[in-house]
C-alpha cells in the first residue's frame, strides 16, 4: 500500500515572518493527524525560519528548484548539497513553470534528478501537458517523452527514492481541475510506464501525485482512484486551514 502524499509548493510567496506564521499554523492544525506524508516547499530565504517553526512536527521540508551542480561559479543558483544542509529532505524538479519561464529542458531535468540522489535529497519529478497538448490529443506523446529523457539512464534502485508529480498545465493555477477520469487515466499510464520501463514492483511502489487547483473540495475525489497517492498544492498551500483540510480528506 502506498502511504498519502501532500506536498505544499509555496512558489514565490511569503516573506520569513509569513512563512514562519503559515508553517507554526499548519503544525498546530494537523498536530493529531497520521497515517500521511506532509511536506512544505517554501522559497529558499525561508527555507531556514520554516525548518525552525516545524521542529518536533512529522512536516517535512523541501526547496522547489535545485541547480545540478555541487558548487562554482553558477551566480543565484542554489546545489543539492546546500539545500540538504538547509535542512531539506524533498526537492521539487522539473515544474511546469521552470520549464515554461526558465526554459528547464528534459536533460536538465534528468541532471537535477541526478545531482539531488547523490546529495541524498528525494526528487518530485513533475510532468504534465500543456491545454494546446491536451487539445491535439498529444498529452501522453508528451508525458512519455518527459519520463524517457527526464529518467533517463536512472536505476531501479533510484525510483524508490523518487515521487512523480503529474501536473496538467492548464489546470495550474487555473481553478480548473482536470476531471478525476482524465486524472486517473494519466497517473495509469505513467504508473505503466514505470512498469515497462522498470518493474511491476517499482511501478507499485511508486508514488503519483496529481497537482493542479487542488482543493478540499476535490481531493478526496482524486485520492479515491487507484493511481493517484496524493497531490503537490499550489495556491491551497498557502492558507493552513485550506491546506490543513486538504491533509485531513486525503486520508479520511
Ligand atoms: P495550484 O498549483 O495548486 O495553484 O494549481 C499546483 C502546482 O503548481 O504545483
Amino acid at each position: 500500500m502506498r502511504r498519502p502524499f501532500i506536498a505544499g509548493n509555496w512558489k514565490m510567496n511569503k516573506v520569513n515572518a509569513a512563512a514562519s506564521e503559515l508553517a507554526i499554523s499548519l503544525k498546530d492544525k494537523i498536530a493529531d493527524l497520521d497515517g500521511v506524508d506532509v511536506l512544505v516547499c517554501p522559497p529558499f530565504t525561508a527555507l531556514n525560519c520554516v525548518l525552525e517553526a516545524i521542529k518536533g512536527s512529522k512536516i517535512a521540508l523541501g526547496a522547489q528548484n535545485i541547480y545540478w551542480q555541487k558548487e562554482g561559479a553558477f551566480t543565484g543558483e542554489v546545489s543539492a548539497q546546500m539545500i540538504k544542509s538547509a535542512g531539506c529532505e524533498y526537492v521539487i524538479i522539473g515544474h511546469s513553470e521552470r520549464r515554461k519561464y526558465f526554459s528547464e529542458s528534459n536533460q536538465e531535468i534528468n541532471k537535477k534528478i541526478k545531482a539531488a540522489l547523490a546529495a541524498d535529497i528525494l526528487p518530485i519529478v513533475c510532468v504534465g501537458e500543456t491545454l494546446e497538448e491536451r487539445e491535439q490529443a498529444r498529452e501522453e506523446e508528451v508525458v512519455r517523452s518527459q519520463l524517457q529523457e527526464g529518467f533517463d539512464s536512472l536505476a531501479e534502485q533510484d525510483l524508490e527514492k523518487i515521487t512523480v508529480a503529474y501536473e496538467p498545465v492548464w489546470a495550474i493555477g487555473t481553478g480548473k481541475t482536470a476531471t478525476t477520469d482524465q486524472a486517473e487515466q494519466m497517473h495509469a499510464f505513467i504508473r505503466e510506464w514505470f512498469r515497462q520501463a522498470y518493474s511491476s514492483k517499482a511501478a507499485e511502489n511508486l508514488r503519483i501525485l496529481y497537482g493542479g487547483s487542488v482543493k478540499p473540495g476535490n481531493i478526496k475525489g482524486l485520492i479515491g482512484q487507484s493511481n493517484i497517492d496524493g497531490a503537490l498544492v499550489g495556491g491551497a498551500s498557502l492558507d493552513p486551514e485550506t491546506f490543513g483540510e486538504i491533509i485531513k480528506f486525503s486520508v479520511a
